[in-house]
């Protein structure tokens, strides 16, 4: 064969890999609303950056007639590239190829690029749309599924791992993205389940729909499985794209450095009023986060899901941090399990990953009932204490207004190994509230006072007392607790100044195979 003839051999097999399951199947992807896989790597990459592996990878089933069919590339699409210049390897699961189901060709065309990606430091992106394990293939597909499980622990923590769910994700295929740091699922023809409508049933005589079970929002505000919804496949893929901005390629890295226009000493008057002078009145937390953070720009992680609780990614003079605060606004700011979960998943990633967490307080404890304690609220509030104890990152903690009991604890205390903790004159840093505090410390007198006008009128005193002595910064103030009483209006200085003044911080926690974190 001529040179000439082996030049278009190549680029006809390439032509041929490039049509995946074939033109009817496309259009089908397309008329449910869907990309192809090609097409959301083109979105998901640089311009031209896209350099493939395996396209010519076919299976080598000979069962249920799989020997008479066959595609190149064998329904994934797999590389790397590069997002805003920087190396991504990743994978994109063709439905159009058997439903993007795994074989085991599939699943070693995966495992070959997150090898890659753990050799050289860099994240992996994995875009799911598939039906599972290849029935036809049995028992090896679901050893290509372990393979990949087994590769995401052992990148945990050394790579940042992301997927986004764009069609089914079901059965035991489920546990790769759980695996991942961040899951992203577009909200319509995505979802995520264990067992399917079908299973649940034949087991439970219940009646659900696919995204009744798993659907997005399901899995955003119930679950808390993932940790983004995006409300089309674009808007996913740069939600994506902005995710990894905040992110270093790997653990020995740190975040991009940004440069930052927005002036560092940038004085925010409306700070030093948003507090209201009810302590029981709510203000919105974001509004403190945004009025801080380089540019109002705050990227939210988990926002369906424990809203009492506000975590994302912003920068501070261009430097990525992790934010957590309380949010006033719903449930008061208490922490409750979720919330407990939510958080430390968050507080972990950004010690794994050099990323400085600052803390925003304003919490007026846990929530009581026996929901919670059943619930395990002890190991879950638990979990988030570790977290934040464990963590060798910078870590700046600015009280706003309540900061209770345990929870306060746990709110990176300076005794957690918060480094720089500063509190607004407005916070209120105690054992418990003035109502408990009064009803435990003066019940026994309470209880001798019949008439209800009097009783009422020696509560009040006595919450004003306890108010008075304790329901402010300067008592954990005198033991050195909190290093500063700082202006609202100035805490993006302050904020900024400690993190500067943290930037060369060196922590460790002792030699040990690993902790044993509540779970
Ligand atoms: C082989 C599959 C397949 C699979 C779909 N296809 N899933 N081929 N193995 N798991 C093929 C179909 O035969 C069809 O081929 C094409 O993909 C598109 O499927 P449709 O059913 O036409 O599409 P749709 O109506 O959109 O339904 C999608 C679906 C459904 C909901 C995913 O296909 C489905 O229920 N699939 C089976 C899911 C499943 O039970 N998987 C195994 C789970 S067990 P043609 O040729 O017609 O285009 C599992 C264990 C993993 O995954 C354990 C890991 C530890």
């Amino acid at each position: 064969m001529s040179q000439e003839n082996k030049l278009k051999g190549l680029i006809d097999l390439r032509v041929q890999a490039k049509q995946g399951g074939g033109e009817k199947r496309v259009a089908s992807q397309h008329a449910k609303g869907k990309l192809t896989a090609r097409e959301r790597i083109e979105l998901l990459l640089d311009e031209g950056s896209f350099e493939e592996f395996d396209m010519f990878v076919t299976h080598g089933s000979h069962d249920f007639g799989l020997e008479k069919e066959s595609y190149l590339g064998d329904g994934v699409v797999t590389g790397y590239g590069t997002i805003d210049g920087r190396l991504v390897y990743l994978y994109s699961q063709d439905f159009t190829v058997f439903g993007g189901s795994l074989s085991e060709a599939f699943a070693r065309k995966i495992c070959k690029v997150m090898d890659q990606a753990m050799k050289v430091g860099a994240p992996v992106i994995g875009l799911n749309d598939s039906g599972g394990a290849r029935i036809q293939e049995g028992v090896k597909s679901l050893a290509g599924y372990a393979e990949i499980f087994q590769r995401n622990i052992m990148a945990s923590g050394v790579i940042p791992q992301i997927s986004a769910i764009f069609g089914p994700c079901a059965g035991g295929a489920v546990y790769s993205p759980a695996l991942t740091d961040f899951i992203m699922m577009s909200r319509e023809n995505s979802y995520m389940f264990v067992t399917g409508p079908k299973v649940v049933k034949t087991v439970t005589n219940e009646v659900v729909t696919d995204a009744e079970l798993g659907g997005a929002m399901v899995h955003a505000s119930k679950s808390g499985v993932t940790h983004f919804v995006a409300e089309s496949e674009q808007e996913g893929i740069q939600l994506i794209r902005k995710l990894l901005s905040f992110l270093p390629s790997n653990n020995l890295e740190e975040p991009p450095l940004v440069a930052c226009i927005d002036p560092v000493d940038r004085l925010e008057d409306a700070l030093n009023e948003i507090i209201p002078d009810n302590p029981n009145k709510p203000y919105d937390v974001k509004d403190v986060i945004h009025a801080i953070v380089d540019n109002n720009e705050f990227m939210e992680v988990h926002r369906h899901f424990a809203a009492n609780l506000v975590v994302g990614f912003a920068r501070f003079n261009g430097v990525a941090v992790g934010i957590v605060a309380n949010q006033p606004k719903y449930l008061a700011g208490v922490l409750d399990i979720n919330a407990s979960r939510k958080g430390a998943r968050f507080v972990r990633f950004c010690d794994c990953f050099n990323i400085p967490i600052v803390t925003l307080v304003d919490v007026p404890g846990f929530l009581p009932g026996t929901a919670q304690e059943y619930g395990g609220i002890i190991i879950h509030g638990a979990k988030f204490l570790f977290a934040y104890g464990e963590a060798t990152v910078p870590k700046v903690t600015v009280t706003l207004r309540k900061s209770y009991g345990g929870a306060h604890d746990v709110m990176s205390c300076k005794q957690l190994r918060g480094d720089i903790n500063y509190a607004w004159p407005s916070a209120e840093i105690a054992v418990m509230g003035a109502s408990g505090a009064t009803e435990v410390l003066h019940g026994r007198q309470l209880k001798g006072i019949e008439n209800p006008e009097e009783r009422a009128a020696v509560v009040k005193e006595k919450e004003n007392e306890y108010t008075e002595k304790f329901a402010n910064p300067y008592v954990a103030a005198q033991h050195g607790f909190i290093d500063d009483v700082i202006e609202p209006r100035n805490t993006r200085f302050r904020v900024i100044r400690a993190l500067q003044a943290l930037a060369t911080k060196k922590d460790t926690n002792p030699p040990k195979k690993h902790s044993n974190i509540p779970l």
